[in-house]
């Protein structure tokens, strides 16, 4: 998604806007841009493809400012061009703003404005909202520019169908930059005789630790020594500050050659970090204050619905398993985007839980509001605290695997996925499970992290498995039961990052059309743990290797029987069936990344991706 970072203050704007936009990377771009406040006009300084190349333009331009706003664009209406690039003007130029989000109704709005006169320089629906506040500006009455200017942007937004993340400058108003936002996050950095606008807080961590997090419908103004929030239709607005939980060295890469990779290599410790103080071995329970529920409230639960997208989605299905094996709880899980026009029945005794990383999906807010509209108690699980999922939710449980940067979600899954065993336990605990079962379930859980760092330390085997496949046309994961979910987990990592066509599958649906796909070029990776289905997954195997497909299989140490029918193996350590996709999916990982490694693909910024999908 677009990255914007707005600076206002004692420093030069810049260097500031540029390390800010290095940060928002991550999210996937194909162009950048800056606007800068130059006395009497704008500087305005854009180029498509990377930032280095605005980098460049900046350093041959050597501006001089104390405030701009900046962006980086993935691209939704028009090409990824310099013309296009943001930041955007209006008519008469001395207005310019930067936008995070989608005008479904740009069209409509560019005639009525061609239709008065206006000529565009691009084909965005950004200049359009540009010219918009422009018009209104220009018809202000008010005295105060700044008045005006925020007059301007509360007058034309109502107009705007979609969503927007937006900072704007005026040369009339040197000393303010303007914010708003519905659907697309905004958040405000306070500091010392500087203020900073951001659409991630990564992005300014390092300057300041204080924060703002807007809401929908919030008006900022911020300025070198201080800022205000109204509401767009007028008004005081809620304001709370924060506090950021991560340093910027956890943002930071480290000696790693890429952010995946080190979220892959961090899941020992954010598998602690999602467990810390939740297990109560006093007790044999688990303890998730955060769903402010009672165990007599959560007894009377009947039925539970996880809805997310991509990754998360996967983790739901993983939860759907455990739910419904270890609490015995009837659960479904919805694809967000599906769920938030399905007209699903339920009742006062049904749960409703959304899980997303970042908080910021705009599907899977899209289903929170849907399940609240029908007057559903709506519980997140999520990693981005106080994003807008973790902010209109009734309660929940954050994941605490610290930012994840890289767009390929790693140490969220498994963080997700353990969050919802934990989620599990404490219902199993509450129904039939005795205590003694908890504290072997709990015994079972603190051994996972070393378990993971134990498979990690296969990482040049697996290596080598990659380089042996990185050629592959396709790719075909396959599991059974509570590893069909990470099936799905494994083929979506190499889709998106190795560009391989890959599909995850129930290891059964081989025979119903699927082993039709089966040759030499299109390995098969199975997920074949010692458990109940294991003899299962071998037939299936070797229907594989009879039509001369290969297979890497993910197999449990200490049964070497495997390697008499896979071509490859990769072993972990033995663990209970439930807990086995927290094992299952490491490989997976890694296999994934090193294939994209092997084909020279971007890891951190495939093609066409974004680290948080907050348009439609
Ligand atoms: C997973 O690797 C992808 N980055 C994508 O499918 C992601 O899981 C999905 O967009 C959901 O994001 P969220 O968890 O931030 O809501």
């Amino acid at each position: 998604m677009c990255g914007i970072v707005g600076y206002i203050g004692k420093r030069q704007a810049s260097p500031i806007l540029l390390d800010g936009l290095r940060r928002l990377e991550y999210r996937g771009y194909d162009s950048a841009g800056m606007a800068l406040q130059n006395g009497a006009s704008l500087q305005v300084l854009r180029r498509a493809g990377r930032i280095d190349n605005l980098r460049q333009l900046v350093a041959e331009t050597a501006p001089q400012s104390m405030a701009g706003i900046s962006h980086t664009r993935w691209a939704t209406h028009g090409a990824p061009t310099d013309e296009n690039a943001h930041p955007h003007r209006d008519q008469s130029g001395n207005l310019a703003i930067v936008h995070n989000g989608v005008i479904e109704n740009y069209q409509t709005l560019r005639d009525t404005l061609l239709a008065d006169g206006h000529i565009f320089g691009s084909e965005t629906d950004t200049e359009v909202l540009a010219h918009l506040i422009g018009v209104y500006y220009d018809a202000g009455t008010q005295e105060d520019p700044v008045a005006r200017l925020v007059a301007a942007v509360q007058a034309a937004l109502p107009r705007v169908k979609g969503t927007y993340g937006i900072a704007a400058i005026h040369t009339d108003a040197p000393d303010v930059i303007v914010g708003a936002r519905l659907g697309s996050p905004l958040v405000v950095g306070l500091g010392q005789d500087e203020h900073f606008l951001a659409s991630d807080v990564s992005a300014i961590v390092a300057h300041t630790k204080d924060v703002v997090y807007l809401n929908d419908y919030d008006v900022v103004t911020i300025k070198k020594d201080g800022f205000d929030v109204q509401a767009l239709a007028g008004g005081s607005a809620q304001v709370r500050v924060s506090r950021v939980d991560f340093t910027e060295d956890e943002a930071e890469m480290g000696d790693f050659p890429h952010y995946m990779l080190k979220e892959i290599y961090e899941q020992p410790q954010s598998l602690r970090n999602a467990l810390r103080g939740r297990l109560s071995r006093d007790e044999a329970t688990v303890v998730l204050g955060g769903l402010q529920m009672s165990p007599m409230e959560l007894r009377q639960i009947d039925r539970i619905i996880l809805s997310g997208c991509g990754t998360a989605y996967h983790a739901g299905m993983v939860g759907e398993y455990l739910l419904e094996t270890v609490a015995r709880i009837p659960t479904e899980v919805e694809i967000a985007s599906e769920f938030r026009y399905r007209n699903v029945p339920t009742d006062k005794n049904t749960l409703q839980f959304v899980i997303s990383q970042s908080g910021e999906t705009i599907d899977t807010l899209a289903a929170l509001r849907e399940a609240k509209r029908k007057g559903m108690k709506v519980l997140g699980i999520v990693n981005n605290v106080a994003s807008t999922i973790a902010r209109e939710t009734d309660g929940g449980i954050y994941i605490h695997a610290g930012p994840e940067i890289g767009v390929a979600a790693t140490k969220s899954f498994t963080s997700q996925v353990a969050v919802l065993t934990l989620l599990s336990f404490l219902f199993g605990r509450i129904h039939h499970l005795s205590s003694t079962d908890g504290l072997e379930l709990i015994d079972e859980l603190e051994a996972i992290p070393d378990k993971i760092a134990s498979i990690l330390e296969q990482a040049d085997h697996i290596k080598t498995i990659a380089n042996k496949y990185a050629d592959a046309d396709g790719m075909l994961f396959m599991g059974r039961q509570i590893n069909y979910p990470v099936a799905m987990e494994g083929a979506l990592k190499m889709k998106e990052i190795s560009y391989i066509y890959a599909s995850g599958h129930p290891s059964a649906e081989l025979k119903h059309g699927i082993i039709a796909l089966v040759k030499p070029e299109l390995p098969s990776i199975f997920l074949a743990p010692h458990d109940a289905v294991f003899e299962k997954n071998i037939s299936n195997i070797e229907e594989v290797k009879a039509r001369k497909g290969p297979v890497v299989a993910v197999a449990t140490e200490g049964h070497p029987h495997i390697e008499k029918v896979a071509d490859d193996v990769i072993y972990i350590p033995r663990s209970p069936s439930i807990l086995s996709p927290l094992l299952t999916v490491i490989p997976l990982q890694l296999l994934a990344y090193y294939v994209a490694v092997a084909r020279g693909c971007d890891v951190d910024k495939p093609r066409n991706l974004a680290k948080s999908v907050t348009v439609e």
